[in-house]
Protein backbone atom coordinates (compact mmCIF):
# COMPACT_ATOMS: atom_id res chain seq x y z
CA UNK A 1 0.00 0.00 0.00
CA UNK A 2 1.39 3.45 -0.87
CA UNK A 3 1.58 6.11 1.60
CA UNK A 4 -1.76 8.47 0.03
CA UNK A 5 -4.08 5.82 2.19
CA UNK A 6 -2.83 7.22 4.98
CA UNK A 7 -1.84 10.83 4.17
CA UNK A 8 -4.74 12.96 3.65
CA UNK A 9 -3.78 17.21 3.62
CA UNK A 10 -7.01 19.20 3.21
CA UNK A 11 -6.52 22.79 1.25
CA UNK A 12 -8.97 25.26 0.09
CA UNK A 13 -9.21 27.70 -2.38
CA UNK A 14 -10.90 31.10 -2.10
CA UNK A 15 -12.27 33.99 -4.78
CA UNK A 16 -9.18 35.44 -6.81
CA UNK A 17 -9.26 37.64 -9.47
CA UNK A 18 -6.96 38.94 -12.54
CA UNK A 19 -4.65 35.68 -12.15
CA UNK A 20 -1.71 36.50 -14.31
CA UNK A 21 1.84 35.26 -15.28
CA UNK A 22 3.89 33.35 -18.12
CA UNK A 23 4.34 29.66 -17.24
CA UNK A 24 5.37 26.60 -18.21
CA UNK A 25 3.68 23.48 -17.35
CA UNK A 26 5.75 20.07 -16.99
CA UNK A 27 5.86 17.38 -18.82
CA UNK A 28 2.89 15.20 -20.87
CA UNK A 29 2.18 12.33 -17.99
CA UNK A 30 1.15 9.62 -21.20
CA UNK A 31 4.70 10.91 -23.04
CA UNK A 32 6.64 10.53 -19.68
CA UNK A 33 5.42 7.35 -18.94
CA UNK A 34 6.15 5.62 -22.43
CA UNK A 35 9.29 7.73 -22.67
CA UNK A 36 10.69 5.61 -19.17
CA UNK A 37 9.34 2.50 -21.01
CA UNK A 38 10.28 2.48 -24.45
CA UNK A 39 13.88 3.92 -23.09
CA UNK A 40 14.57 1.27 -20.63
CA UNK A 41 13.55 -1.69 -23.17
CA UNK A 42 15.39 -0.26 -26.33
CA UNK A 43 18.99 -0.73 -26.63
CA UNK A 44 21.37 1.71 -25.85
CA UNK A 45 21.26 5.39 -24.69
CA UNK A 46 17.86 7.36 -24.49
CA UNK A 47 17.66 10.77 -23.02
CA UNK A 48 14.81 12.54 -21.84
CA UNK A 49 14.44 16.25 -21.23
CA UNK A 50 11.18 17.45 -20.20
CA UNK A 51 9.91 14.72 -18.06
CA UNK A 52 6.83 14.75 -15.62
CA UNK A 53 8.67 13.65 -12.53
CA UNK A 54 5.20 13.08 -10.71
CA UNK A 55 4.95 10.05 -8.39
CA UNK A 56 2.99 8.19 -11.35
CA UNK A 57 5.80 8.36 -13.49
CA UNK A 58 8.76 7.83 -11.20
CA UNK A 59 6.94 4.92 -10.58
CA UNK A 60 7.12 3.30 -13.91
CA UNK A 61 10.46 4.64 -13.68
CA UNK A 62 11.13 2.19 -10.80
CA UNK A 63 9.61 -0.77 -12.37
CA UNK A 64 11.87 -0.59 -15.70
CA UNK A 65 14.98 -0.44 -13.33
CA UNK A 66 13.60 -3.70 -11.43
CA UNK A 67 13.47 -5.37 -14.97
CA UNK A 68 17.10 -4.40 -15.91
CA UNK A 69 17.30 -0.69 -17.18
CA UNK A 70 19.33 1.83 -15.54
CA UNK A 71 18.33 4.93 -14.96
CA UNK A 72 19.94 8.10 -13.97
CA UNK A 73 19.73 11.87 -14.05
CA UNK A 74 22.63 14.30 -15.86
CA UNK A 75 21.14 17.70 -14.99
CA UNK A 76 17.84 18.14 -16.63
CA UNK A 77 18.51 14.87 -18.63
CA UNK A 78 17.37 11.20 -17.63
CA UNK A 79 20.16 9.06 -18.92
CA UNK A 80 18.02 5.31 -19.73
CA UNK A 81 20.04 2.47 -20.46
CA UNK A 82 17.71 -0.20 -21.99
CA UNK A 83 17.76 -3.89 -21.61
CA UNK A 84 17.38 -4.08 -25.44
CA UNK A 85 13.84 -5.66 -26.98
CA UNK A 86 13.13 -8.88 -25.56
CA UNK A 87 15.64 -8.78 -22.75
CA UNK A 88 13.83 -7.75 -19.39
CA UNK A 89 14.60 -9.35 -16.24
CA UNK A 90 12.54 -10.68 -14.14
CA UNK A 91 11.71 -8.56 -11.31
CA UNK A 92 12.91 -9.55 -7.59
CA UNK A 93 9.46 -7.91 -6.03
CA UNK A 94 6.25 -7.12 -6.59
CA UNK A 95 6.03 -3.60 -8.64
CA UNK A 96 4.50 -1.04 -7.22
CA UNK A 97 2.52 1.64 -9.35
CA UNK A 98 0.92 3.49 -7.06
CA UNK A 99 -2.12 5.72 -8.26
CA UNK A 100 -0.92 4.94 -11.84
CA UNK A 101 -3.27 3.09 -14.02
CA UNK A 102 -0.91 4.06 -17.28
CA UNK A 103 1.88 2.69 -15.66
CA UNK A 104 0.49 -0.33 -14.68
CA UNK A 105 -1.85 -1.05 -17.45
CA UNK A 106 1.01 -0.58 -20.09
CA UNK A 107 3.69 -2.45 -17.74
CA UNK A 108 1.32 -5.59 -17.90
CA UNK A 109 1.90 -5.34 -21.78
CA UNK A 110 5.10 -5.14 -21.93
CA UNK A 111 6.32 -7.75 -19.73
CA UNK A 112 2.98 -10.03 -19.09
CA UNK A 113 3.91 -12.15 -22.10
CA UNK A 114 7.87 -13.09 -20.89
CA UNK A 115 7.93 -16.55 -19.60
CA UNK A 116 8.27 -15.54 -16.00
CA UNK A 117 6.47 -14.15 -12.68
CA UNK A 118 5.41 -10.40 -12.34
CA UNK A 119 3.56 -9.20 -9.86
CA UNK A 120 1.79 -5.69 -9.80
CA UNK A 121 0.27 -4.03 -6.48
CA UNK A 122 -0.74 -0.19 -6.28
CA UNK A 123 -2.55 1.97 -3.81
CA UNK A 124 -6.21 1.86 -2.92
CA UNK A 125 -7.44 3.33 -5.64
CA UNK A 126 -5.73 1.55 -8.41
CA UNK A 127 -6.51 -2.03 -6.83
CA UNK A 128 -10.29 -0.57 -7.17
CA UNK A 129 -10.16 -0.26 -10.98
CA UNK A 130 -10.85 -3.20 -13.34
CA UNK A 131 -7.65 -5.03 -15.23
CA UNK A 132 -9.74 -7.45 -17.18
CA UNK A 133 -9.58 -5.21 -19.79
CA UNK A 134 -6.03 -5.27 -20.29
CA UNK A 135 -5.30 -9.07 -18.69
CA UNK A 136 -8.01 -10.32 -21.47
CA UNK A 137 -6.36 -9.65 -24.82
CA UNK A 138 -3.08 -11.39 -22.45
CA UNK A 139 -5.26 -14.19 -21.89
CA UNK A 140 -5.40 -14.61 -25.63
CA UNK A 141 -1.65 -14.25 -25.79
CA UNK A 142 -1.07 -17.20 -23.74
CA UNK A 143 -0.49 -15.42 -20.17
CA UNK A 144 -1.57 -17.56 -17.13
CA UNK A 145 -3.45 -14.69 -14.80
CA UNK A 146 -3.81 -14.53 -10.87
CA UNK A 147 -5.64 -12.09 -9.69
CA UNK A 148 -8.03 -10.55 -7.24
CA UNK A 149 -11.97 -10.95 -8.00
CA UNK A 150 -13.21 -8.71 -10.98
CA UNK A 151 -9.46 -9.19 -12.21
CA UNK A 152 -8.32 -6.34 -9.41
CA UNK A 153 -4.95 -5.69 -8.33
CA UNK A 154 -2.55 -7.41 -7.22
CA UNK A 155 -2.30 -9.44 -10.28
CA UNK A 156 0.71 -12.07 -11.20
CA UNK A 157 1.09 -12.38 -14.52
CA UNK A 158 3.04 -15.72 -16.43
CA UNK A 159 3.69 -15.31 -20.05
CA UNK A 160 3.67 -18.47 -22.22
CA UNK A 161 7.43 -19.80 -23.58
CA UNK A 162 6.39 -18.25 -26.85
CA UNK A 163 3.28 -15.68 -27.19
CA UNK A 164 0.48 -16.09 -29.94
CA UNK A 165 -0.11 -12.70 -31.65
CA UNK A 166 -3.72 -11.98 -32.09
CA UNK A 167 -5.60 -9.46 -34.11
CA UNK A 168 -7.55 -7.36 -31.10
CA UNK A 169 -10.42 -5.57 -31.38
CA UNK A 170 -10.80 -2.76 -28.65
CA UNK A 171 -13.67 -2.88 -26.99
CA UNK A 172 -13.98 0.40 -25.19
CA UNK A 173 -11.96 4.06 -26.40
CA UNK A 174 -9.05 3.56 -24.23
CA UNK A 175 -5.40 3.84 -25.22
CA UNK A 176 -4.29 2.35 -22.04
CA UNK A 177 -5.80 -1.15 -23.65
CA UNK A 178 -4.31 -0.23 -27.62
CA UNK A 179 -1.53 -0.17 -25.94
CA UNK A 180 -1.01 -2.71 -23.64
CA UNK A 181 -1.28 -4.83 -26.72
CA UNK A 182 0.67 -3.37 -28.81
CA UNK A 183 3.77 -3.61 -26.24
CA UNK A 184 2.78 -7.45 -25.56
CA UNK A 185 2.98 -7.52 -29.54
CA UNK A 186 6.57 -6.43 -29.11
CA UNK A 187 7.81 -9.62 -27.76
CA UNK A 188 5.97 -12.00 -29.43
CA UNK A 189 6.50 -13.44 -32.64
CA UNK A 190 4.47 -12.20 -35.96
CA UNK A 191 2.44 -9.78 -36.29
CA UNK A 192 0.23 -8.24 -33.71
CA UNK A 193 -3.00 -6.04 -34.43
CA UNK A 194 -4.94 -3.52 -33.02
CA UNK A 195 -8.54 -2.74 -34.21
CA UNK A 196 -9.10 0.68 -32.79
CA UNK A 197 -12.64 2.02 -33.68
CA UNK A 198 -12.64 5.09 -31.88
CA UNK A 199 -9.32 7.02 -32.14
CA UNK A 200 -7.49 7.36 -28.79
CA UNK A 201 -3.81 8.87 -27.83
CA UNK A 202 -1.94 7.88 -29.96
CA UNK A 203 1.83 8.83 -28.32
CA UNK A 204 2.18 4.53 -28.56
CA UNK A 205 2.62 4.48 -32.04
CA UNK A 206 4.48 7.34 -32.71
CA UNK A 207 6.72 6.83 -29.97
CA UNK A 208 7.83 3.29 -30.96
CA UNK A 209 7.97 4.11 -34.78
CA UNK A 210 10.32 6.82 -33.63
CA UNK A 211 12.14 3.83 -31.51
CA UNK A 212 12.34 1.62 -34.53
CA UNK A 213 9.58 -0.56 -34.39
CA UNK A 214 8.19 -1.91 -37.38
CA UNK A 215 4.78 -0.14 -36.78
CA UNK A 216 2.13 0.65 -39.89
CA UNK A 217 -1.22 2.32 -39.10
CA UNK A 218 -4.14 2.14 -41.59
CA UNK A 219 -7.07 4.23 -40.96
CA UNK A 220 -10.23 2.95 -43.05
CA UNK A 221 -13.09 5.44 -44.31
CA UNK A 222 -15.36 4.80 -41.59
CA UNK A 223 -12.04 5.93 -39.66
CA UNK A 224 -11.73 2.65 -37.69
CA UNK A 225 -7.84 2.22 -37.23
CA UNK A 226 -5.72 -0.86 -37.49
CA UNK A 227 -1.98 -0.74 -36.41
CA UNK A 228 -0.06 -3.51 -37.11
CA UNK A 229 3.08 -4.14 -35.22
CA UNK A 230 5.97 -7.13 -36.46
CA UNK A 231 7.04 -8.31 -33.27
CA UNK A 232 10.75 -9.53 -31.60
CA UNK A 233 12.07 -6.38 -33.62
CA UNK A 234 15.05 -4.05 -32.62
CA UNK A 235 14.09 -0.72 -30.40
CA UNK A 236 17.16 1.73 -30.16
CA UNK A 237 17.74 4.49 -27.49
CA UNK A 238 16.30 8.05 -28.59
CA UNK A 239 16.23 11.46 -28.01
CA UNK A 240 12.99 12.45 -26.04
CA UNK A 241 12.03 16.49 -25.33
CA UNK A 242 8.81 15.57 -23.65
CA UNK A 243 6.27 18.60 -24.48
CA UNK A 244 4.21 20.47 -21.64
CA UNK A 245 1.37 18.80 -20.53
CA UNK A 246 -2.20 19.44 -21.69
CA UNK A 247 -4.17 17.89 -19.04
CA UNK A 248 -2.36 19.37 -16.19
CA UNK A 249 -2.71 23.07 -18.57
CA UNK A 250 -5.98 22.28 -18.28
CA UNK A 251 -6.28 23.75 -14.60
CA UNK A 252 -5.02 26.68 -14.71
CA UNK A 253 -6.35 27.28 -18.40
CA UNK A 254 -9.87 27.01 -17.03
CA UNK A 255 -8.79 29.61 -13.82
CA UNK A 256 -7.77 31.99 -16.07
CA UNK A 257 -11.22 31.55 -17.93
CA UNK A 258 -13.01 32.24 -14.70
CA UNK A 259 -10.84 34.51 -12.78
CA UNK A 260 -12.12 37.69 -13.64
CA UNK A 261 -9.26 40.20 -15.95
CA UNK A 262 -7.00 36.89 -16.11
CA UNK A 263 -4.24 37.21 -19.09
CA UNK A 264 -2.32 34.27 -18.70
CA UNK A 265 0.32 32.86 -20.92
CA UNK A 266 1.04 29.09 -20.89
CA UNK A 267 3.66 27.86 -22.62
CA UNK A 268 5.18 24.43 -24.73
CA UNK A 269 1.65 22.84 -24.42
CA UNK A 270 1.31 19.53 -26.24
CA UNK A 271 -1.38 20.21 -29.43
CA UNK A 272 -1.82 16.38 -30.24
CA UNK A 273 -5.29 16.36 -31.95
CA UNK A 274 -5.99 13.47 -29.61
CA UNK A 275 -5.53 15.67 -26.54
CA UNK A 276 -7.25 19.02 -27.69
CA UNK A 277 -10.82 18.33 -26.87
CA UNK A 278 -11.16 20.92 -23.92
CA UNK A 279 -9.68 23.44 -25.87
CA UNK A 280 -11.96 23.17 -28.68
CA UNK A 281 -15.10 22.87 -25.83
CA UNK A 282 -14.00 26.06 -24.29
CA UNK A 283 -13.90 28.43 -26.99
CA UNK A 284 -17.15 26.98 -28.54
CA UNK A 285 -18.20 28.21 -24.74
CA UNK A 286 -16.27 31.39 -25.65
CA UNK A 287 -13.80 30.87 -23.81
CA UNK A 288 -10.74 33.48 -25.07
CA UNK A 289 -7.79 30.90 -25.88
CA UNK A 290 -5.56 32.27 -28.44
CA UNK A 291 -3.01 29.33 -29.89
CA UNK A 292 0.30 31.17 -30.43
CA UNK A 293 3.44 30.01 -32.03
CA UNK A 294 2.22 26.71 -33.07
CA UNK A 295 5.26 24.33 -34.13
CA UNK A 296 6.14 20.49 -34.45
CA UNK A 297 8.64 19.53 -31.83
CA UNK A 298 10.08 16.04 -31.75
CA UNK A 299 7.03 14.55 -34.12
CA UNK A 300 4.29 16.23 -32.05
CA UNK A 301 1.88 19.54 -32.19
CA UNK A 302 3.49 22.12 -30.06
CA UNK A 303 2.09 25.72 -29.44
CA UNK A 304 1.31 28.62 -26.78
CA UNK A 305 -1.54 29.41 -25.15
CA UNK A 306 -2.62 32.86 -23.83
CA UNK A 307 -5.90 32.80 -21.82
CA UNK A 308 -7.77 35.77 -20.39
CA UNK A 309 -10.74 35.50 -18.44
CA UNK A 310 -14.17 35.16 -20.13
CA UNK A 311 -17.91 34.94 -19.99
CA UNK A 312 -18.77 31.29 -20.85
CA UNK A 313 -22.04 29.63 -22.48
CA UNK A 314 -23.37 26.27 -21.62
CA UNK A 315 -23.54 23.92 -24.75
CA UNK A 316 -23.99 20.39 -25.42
CA UNK A 317 -20.66 18.52 -25.54
CA UNK A 318 -20.59 15.75 -28.33
CA UNK A 319 -19.72 12.35 -27.19
CA UNK A 320 -17.52 11.80 -29.89
CA UNK A 321 -15.05 14.11 -28.45
CA UNK A 322 -14.59 12.40 -25.37
CA UNK A 323 -11.53 10.28 -26.22
CA UNK A 324 -9.68 13.77 -26.69
CA UNK A 325 -10.53 15.27 -23.67
CA UNK A 326 -11.46 12.31 -21.16
CA UNK A 327 -9.28 13.26 -18.10
CA UNK A 328 -10.51 17.27 -18.55
CA UNK A 329 -14.29 16.43 -17.65
CA UNK A 330 -14.26 17.23 -14.11
CA UNK A 331 -12.53 20.48 -14.88
CA UNK A 332 -14.82 21.24 -17.67
CA UNK A 333 -17.82 20.38 -14.90
CA UNK A 334 -16.20 23.30 -12.90
CA UNK A 335 -15.86 25.73 -16.02
CA UNK A 336 -19.94 24.91 -16.68
CA UNK A 337 -20.56 25.80 -13.58
CA UNK A 338 -20.24 29.68 -14.22
CA UNK A 339 -21.33 29.27 -17.69
CA UNK A 340 -24.46 30.99 -18.27
CA UNK A 341 -27.20 28.05 -19.32
CA UNK A 342 -26.71 24.45 -18.86
CA UNK A 343 -24.07 22.22 -20.04
CA UNK A 344 -24.92 18.64 -21.31
CA UNK A 345 -21.59 16.17 -21.35
CA UNK A 346 -22.29 13.11 -22.82
CA UNK A 347 -20.63 9.68 -23.62
CA UNK A 348 -19.29 9.57 -20.05
CA UNK A 349 -18.86 5.75 -19.30
CA UNK A 350 -15.21 5.74 -19.03
CA UNK A 351 -15.08 8.12 -15.92
CA UNK A 352 -16.44 5.55 -13.74
CA UNK A 353 -13.28 3.31 -13.94
CA UNK A 354 -11.14 6.20 -13.66
CA UNK A 355 -8.63 7.14 -10.57
CA UNK A 356 -12.12 7.59 -9.22
CA UNK A 357 -16.04 7.43 -10.27
CA UNK A 358 -15.22 10.71 -11.53
CA UNK A 359 -18.76 11.02 -12.63
CA UNK A 360 -19.90 10.65 -9.09
CA UNK A 361 -17.05 12.36 -7.37
CA UNK A 362 -17.90 15.34 -9.99
CA UNK A 363 -21.47 15.66 -9.35
CA UNK A 364 -21.30 15.15 -5.36
CA UNK A 365 -18.15 17.92 -5.20
CA UNK A 366 -20.81 19.95 -7.32
CA UNK A 367 -24.04 19.50 -5.25
CA UNK A 368 -21.68 20.17 -2.14
CA UNK A 369 -20.97 23.69 -3.71
CA UNK A 370 -24.47 24.56 -4.41
CA UNK A 371 -24.27 23.47 -8.15
CA UNK A 372 -27.30 22.70 -10.14
CA UNK A 373 -26.42 19.29 -11.85
CA UNK A 374 -27.82 16.05 -12.64
CA UNK A 375 -25.85 12.98 -13.04
CA UNK A 376 -27.16 10.42 -15.51
CA UNK A 377 -25.98 7.02 -16.43
CA UNK A 378 -22.74 8.11 -18.31
CA UNK A 379 -24.02 11.96 -18.35
CA UNK A 380 -23.80 14.81 -16.84
CA UNK A 381 -26.00 18.14 -17.30
CA UNK A 382 -24.51 21.29 -15.26
CA UNK A 383 -26.76 24.53 -14.78
CA UNK A 384 -24.33 27.45 -14.06
CA UNK A 385 -23.96 30.71 -11.64
CA UNK A 386 -21.65 32.99 -14.26
CA UNK A 387 -21.94 35.37 -11.08
CA UNK A 388 -20.84 32.52 -8.44
CA UNK A 389 -23.45 34.07 -6.01
CA UNK A 390 -24.06 31.04 -3.26
CA UNK A 391 -21.47 28.58 -4.85
CA UNK A 392 -18.97 27.58 -2.92
CA UNK A 393 -19.68 26.07 1.14
CA UNK A 394 -19.79 28.75 3.91
CA UNK A 395 -19.37 25.90 6.25
CA UNK A 396 -15.86 24.64 5.25
CA UNK A 397 -17.40 21.44 4.25
CA UNK A 398 -14.55 19.10 2.00
CA UNK A 399 -15.17 17.85 -1.24
CA UNK A 400 -14.32 13.90 -0.81
CA UNK A 401 -11.28 13.33 -3.69
CA UNK A 402 -11.09 9.92 -3.27
CA UNK A 403 -7.35 9.77 -3.97
CA UNK A 404 -8.15 11.63 -7.50
CA UNK A 405 -5.45 14.01 -8.59
CA UNK A 406 -7.84 15.32 -10.89
CA UNK A 407 -11.12 15.71 -8.78
CA UNK A 408 -8.93 17.49 -6.22
CA UNK A 409 -7.40 19.96 -8.88
CA UNK A 410 -10.72 20.73 -10.31
CA UNK A 411 -12.56 21.68 -6.99
CA UNK A 412 -9.49 24.21 -5.93
CA UNK A 413 -10.04 25.80 -9.10
CA UNK A 414 -14.12 26.32 -8.15
CA UNK A 415 -13.14 27.76 -5.38
CA UNK A 416 -11.24 30.35 -7.52
CA UNK A 417 -14.72 32.27 -8.86
CA UNK A 418 -17.05 31.01 -5.99
CA UNK A 419 -18.21 33.11 -3.48
CA UNK A 420 -17.78 31.22 -0.69
CA UNK A 421 -14.77 28.69 -0.24
CA UNK A 422 -13.99 25.25 -1.81
CA UNK A 423 -12.51 22.76 0.52
CA UNK A 424 -11.13 19.67 -0.80
CA UNK A 425 -9.96 16.33 1.85
CA UNK A 426 -6.76 16.07 -0.08
CA UNK A 427 -4.38 17.73 -1.88
CA UNK A 428 -1.25 15.41 -1.57
CA UNK A 429 -2.53 13.36 -4.20
CA UNK A 430 -1.81 16.30 -6.72
CA UNK A 431 1.76 15.07 -6.73
CA UNK A 432 0.86 12.10 -8.83
CA UNK A 433 0.56 14.16 -11.75
CA UNK A 434 1.35 18.14 -10.88
CA UNK A 435 3.77 17.97 -8.22
CA UNK A 436 3.97 21.85 -8.71
CA UNK A 437 0.45 22.73 -8.90
CA UNK A 438 0.20 24.54 -5.92
CA UNK A 439 3.12 26.72 -5.88
CA UNK A 440 2.43 27.20 -9.68
CA UNK A 441 -1.22 28.73 -8.71
CA UNK A 442 0.05 30.33 -6.26
CA UNK A 443 2.86 32.13 -8.36
CA UNK A 444 -0.40 33.85 -10.95
CA UNK A 445 -2.12 35.28 -7.86
CA UNK A 446 -4.75 32.08 -7.16
CA UNK A 447 -5.70 31.90 -3.21
CA UNK A 448 -4.95 28.41 -2.70
CA UNK A 449 -3.80 27.33 0.79
CA UNK A 450 -3.19 23.60 2.83
CA UNK A 451 -5.27 24.09 5.48
C1 LIG B 1 -3.84 7.31 -20.85
C2 LIG B 1 -5.04 6.90 -21.34
C3 LIG B 1 -6.34 7.27 -20.75
C4 LIG B 1 -6.20 8.43 -19.77
C5 LIG B 1 -5.02 8.26 -18.86
C6 LIG B 1 -3.75 8.20 -19.68
C7 LIG B 1 -2.60 6.88 -21.52
O1 LIG B 1 -6.87 6.16 -20.07
O2 LIG B 1 -7.39 8.55 -19.00
O3 LIG B 1 -4.93 9.34 -17.95
O4 LIG B 1 -1.53 7.46 -21.25
O5 LIG B 1 -2.67 5.95 -22.34
P1 LIG B 1 -7.80 5.06 -20.80
O6 LIG B 1 -6.96 4.30 -21.74
O7 LIG B 1 -8.32 4.20 -19.69
O8 LIG B 1 -8.88 5.87 -21.47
Amino acid sequence: MTAHAQTLRPARARRSTALSGDIRIAGDKSISHRAFMFGGLARGETRITGLLEGEDVLNTGKAMAAMGATLRKEDDCWVINGTGNGCLLAPDGPLDFGNAGTGCRLTMGLVGVYDFDTTFVGDASLSRRPMGRVIDPLRLMGVQVTAQPGDRLPVTLRGPRVAAPIAYRVPMPSAQVKSAVLLAGLNTPGITSVIEPVMTRDHTEKMLQGFGAALDVETGPDGVRTIRLEGQGALTGQHIDVPGDPSSTAFPLVAALLADGSDVLIRNVLMNPTRTGLIQTLREMGGSIEVLDPRLAGGEDVADLRVRGSRLKGITVPPDRAPSMIDEYPVLAVASAFAEGETVMRGLDELRVKESDRLAAVARGLELNGVDCTEGEDWLSVRGRPDGKGLGNAKGEAVATHLDHRIAMSFLIMGLASQHPVTVDDCAIIATSFPEFMQLMGELGAAIEEV
